[in-house]
C-alpha cells in the first residue's frame, strides 16, 4: 500500500510563500453605469445571461433588439443609454459576484427544488444582491467547497471537459480499501465504457478508509462511482479543495467572497 500523507493544502509546483487572502474584500465592484461603448456579446454576458460565445449565437438567431431593432452584426457596439433586449427583458450588465460555500450536508445543489426540498440557494441568498448560481454540483450527500458567481463566462468555462479545474475530495469508505484496488484507481478504471483517471489517490488515515483522491473530471457522481464499482460505500465525501482555493477559515455552511486575486487564478 502506498502510504502517501495526503494534504490537500500542499502546494505544488512553485513553493514561493503565498500571502494570506483578504477575506474581507467584498464583492468584486464593476462599474455597473455604463460609461463607453462595449460590444453587443460582451453587454449580454455581463448581463448574466451566458457567455460571449452564447450570445453571439443569442444575436445571429436575432434574439437581440437594441432600441428595438434587432440586430445581428456580431461586431456591433452598445452606446451608454441605448435598451438592450433579450426575451422582453431589459439587459442590465451587473457586478460580477463570486463566493465560495463551504456546503453542509443535506442541500441539493439546485437553485430551486420542485419537492421543497433545502437548496444551497438558501444559504447563499442574503450574499448579495445579483442573482448567482452553483459552478456545477454536488451531491446532496456531499460537503466542501462550491463556487457560485452570475459571471456566466467564468462558470461555463470552469465546467467544460477541456478546462475542468482541480478537485480534491476526502473520502471516507465502508471499509479500507486494498492494495490492488488502490492501484487499479489509479492505473485508471473503466466506468460505461470509458476509462476514467485521477491525478492523484493517497491514504489519508491509518486503516485505509479514508482517503484522499484529486480529480479534474466533473462527471456526475464520478467519486462515489468510482469506489462503487469497486464494491465500496462512500460513507462521506468532502470537497476540500476546489482549483486554488481551500476550507482555510471558512466553517462548514459558511460562504465569503472570492478575493480579486482568487478570481483572478480562476479565469
Ligand atoms: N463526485 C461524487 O460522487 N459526488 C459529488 O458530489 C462530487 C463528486
Amino acid at each position: 500500500m502506498t502510504k502517501k500523507k495526503f494534504n490537500p493544502n500542499k502546494k505544488r509546483g512553485n513553493n514561493k510563500a503565498v500571502k494570506k487572502p483578504d477575506y474581507k474584500h467584498q464583492a468584486l465592484q464593476q462599474p455597473t453605469e455604463q460609461t463607453e461603448a462595449i460590444r453587443l456579446n460582451k453587454y449580454i454576458a455581463n448581463a448574466g445571461v451566458c457567455s460571449r460565445r452564447e450570445a453571439d449565437k443569442l444575436i445571429e438567431k436575432g434574439e437581440i433588439t437594441v432600441d428595438g431593432e434587432v440586430i445581428k452584426e456580431l461586431g456591433y457596439k452598445v452606446k451608454p443609454g441605448q435598451v438592450v433586449v433579450h426575451e422582453k427583458s431589459v439587459l442590465k450588465p451587473e457586478n460580477r459576484v463570486y463566493l465560495l460555500l463551504n456546503k453542509p450536508k443535506g442541500f441539493l445543489s439546485t437553485t430551486s427544488d420542485p419537492e421543497g426540498r433545502k437548496t444551497v440557494m438558501d444559504l447563499v441568498s442574503k450574499a448579495c444582491l445579483e442573482k448567482v448560481f452553483p459552478v456545477g454540483r454536488l451531491d446532496r450527500s456531499t460537503t466542501g467547497l462550491l463556487l457560485f458567481t452570475n459571471d456566466g463566462e467564468l462558470s461555463k468555462k470552469l465546467t467544460q471537459p477541456k478546462h475542468q479545474i482541480k478537485k480534491i475530495y476526502q473520502v471516507s469508505l465502508n471499509k479500507p480499501i486494498t492494495k490492488n484496488d488502490f492501484e487499479e484507481i489509479l492505473s485508471g478504471i473503466t466506468l460505461d465504457d470509458e476509462k476514467v483517471f485521477v491525478d492523484d489517490l493517497a491514504i489519508v488515515d491509518g486503516d485505509n478508509s479514508t482517503l484522499g483522491i484529486e480529480i479534474h473530471l466533473g462527471k456526475n457522481r464520478i467519486v462515489k462511482r468510482i469506489f462503487e464499482h469497486l464494491g465500496y460505500n462512500v460513507t462521506k465525501l468532502d470537497r476540500v479543495v476546489y482549483g486554488s482555493l481551500t476550507k482555510k477559515d471558512l466553517p462548514r455552511g459558511k460562504w465569503r467572497f472570492l478575493t480579486e486575486k482568487e478570481v483572478l487564478w480562476l479565469k
